[in-house]
């Protein structure tokens, strides 16, 4: 396989995850978050996906596409061991969907992120609610594994349940 076919097996997995997420989030009061703006891609699908949530942003930069920038009022901008604290104290456990694309290409720079930030995840989200992540977080506490879309091979994205 080469280094493109592997970007759009990741980019198709990771639309399909987000795609599937309407159905799973039905019913479920809540807002999303997304963890990792970065250009803005999955935040601009996001926002096509769940028209009427508010969407909370989090990221050390603005740096998207300036079509895809939240308002001020939705961002959470600086390192996000900081800002997840700051939000989870300003909106509490109510999230029905975190996704979290915080994967770096250094793989030992992204164990350590995935270690900061994992487990301060759960205390920004609803009973019952979702959390679709780029990298694996088997070892947060409060999460339970969930099976992911038929089209997506497994381990190429990452679908919780808040317990
Ligand atoms: C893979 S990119 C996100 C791509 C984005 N979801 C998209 O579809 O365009 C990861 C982003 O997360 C941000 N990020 C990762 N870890 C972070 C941290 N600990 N604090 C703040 N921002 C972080 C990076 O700055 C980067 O913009």
């Amino acid at each position: 396989m080469t280094r493109l076919d592997t970007v759009i097996k990741r980019l198709m997995a990771q639309r399909s995850c987000l795609n599937a997420m309407v159905g799973a989030v039905e019913g479920l009061d809540g807002h999303v978050l997304e963890l990792g703006l970065g250009n803005g891609r999955t935040y601009d699908h996001l926002r096509t996906l769940f028209p009427d949530r508010d969407i909370y942003v989090f990221d050390r930069e603005v740096a998207s596409h300036p079509d895809c920038r939240p308002d001020s009022a939705h961002l959470f901008l600086g390192p996000m061991n900081e800002t997840l604290t700051t939000a989870s104290q300003k909106l509490g456990p109510r999230a029905a969907l975190v996704h979290a694309d915080i994967g770096f290409g250094d793989a030992a720079a992204t164990e350590r992120n995935v270690a900061q930030l994992g487990p301060k995840i759960p205390d920004l989200v609803r009973s019952g609610g979702f959390v679709l992540c780029d990298q694996s977080l088997d070892r947060v506490e409060d999460l339970s594994p969930m099976p992911l879309p038929a089209d997506v091979e497994p381990g190429r994205y990452h679908l919780y349940r808040r317990s």
